[in-house]
């Protein structure tokens, strides 16, 4: 039988964005004074034996820790990515990040891209000096994953375990597998580089004009996230309404982390109704690791779930007001 080799080849395309899975550090036992966001992605690829049939193609989008992502690289990556997507030969991307706002990035490229195609991405928590780096596996493990022709859309790979873009949180400081998926669980799990899939994922429904508003910004609109809590009192959202001034936007949203099911201290409450008086858009959430808030709000207004987590929902409300 013939072989049509152009068929039997599945391109995968990685970016390079930074992070601890590019990070380097002075001695190889040194896994916490690194810096991130240091090693170029083709370094981190040139260590990796592909199987068969899998072809990479790489490219350095960003060189950031991503505690200091920004939206000037978010639409960098996001416009990369829409233009890889687009080429047929490309079965899916790779995006190598940093634990600590991956979520974040992933629930931007899930709002605004939905893309069908798989969009993995990938990090480690040792640098790649370690002596026994994560970031190796993981990487092998998410490039897999992209070529693997089962699932579709943002998902995470972190320590074997496949995670969906909408529950995927960091759930932990140091260990490998540092992130969780709630009570959804993983969408599935990598063993021996073989994909063992549980469920799908729910694909993203984009607003079609949204990627271009994104692109046609300087900055979101400004939504701050504040923290109900025992003795809170209503200072911090009065002085976050106080007219700011040089070059500070104004407030337009507050997403609050509510208690438990997502109550808000009476304080904190009389405050936010002040805020919405003033058109500043409420959502409410909870602080809690898991769970979301199942009732009305019993203190302090209607406003609107913030899901899945607040910190998604703080982006999720900027990308709604723009
Ligand atoms: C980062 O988020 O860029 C640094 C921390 C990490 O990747 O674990």
């Amino acid at each position: 039988m013939q072989v049509n080799r152009e068929e039997s080849v599945k391109k995968v395309v990685v970016l390079g964005t930074g992070g601890t899975i590019a990070g380097r550090a002075q001695s190889v036992t040194d896994e916490i004074g690194y810096t991130a966001g240091v090693v170029p992605v083709a370094d981190l690829l040139a260590g990796l034996s592909l199987p068969a049939g899998l072809v990479a193609e790489h490219e350095q989008v960003a060189q950031t820790d991503s505690k200091d992502m920004t939206l000037a690289i978010w639409q960098r990556l996001g416009q990369r990515v829409a233009h890889h997507l687009a080429r047929p030969e490309v079965a899916g991307m790779v995006i190598t990040h940093g634990t600590d706002t991956l979520e974040e990035t992933a629930w931007f490229l899930h709002q605004v891209l939905a893309p069908t195609k798989p969009v993995v991405l990938t990090c480690a928590m040792r640098p790649a000096t370690a002596l026994m780096p994560d970031g190796p596996q993981n990487l092998n493990d998410a490039l897999r994953v992209a070529a693997d022709g089962r699932i579709g859309g943002v998902v995470v790979v972190c320590a074997g375990r496949l995670h969906a873009a909408q529950d995927v949180t960091k759930v932990h400081t140091w260990r490998l597998d540092a992130f969780g998926s709630g009570d959804a669980g993983p969408l599935g799990v990598i063993e021996a580089g073989e994909l063992r899939l549980f469920r799908q994922s729910v694909p993203g429904r984009a607003d079609p004009g949204l990627w271009a508003r994104v692109q046609g910004v300087r900055a979101l609109p400004r939504v701050e996230l504040v923290f109900s809590h025992a003795d809170a009192q209503g200072h911090l959202v009065r002085s976050l309404l106080a007219a700011p001034g040089g070059d500070i936007p104004p407030l337009r949203g507050l997403v609050v982390a509510g208690t438990g099911n997502g109550t808000v201290h009476t304080a904190l409450a009389e405050a936010l109704e002040e805020a919405q008086a003033q058109g500043v858009v409420v959502w409410r959430g909870t602080r809690c690791a898991l769970g979301r808030p199942v009732t009305s709000g019993r203190s302090g207004g209607d406003w609107p779930l913030a899901e899945p987590s607040v910190i998604k929902a703080r982006l999720s409300l900027a990308l709604a007001l723009l």
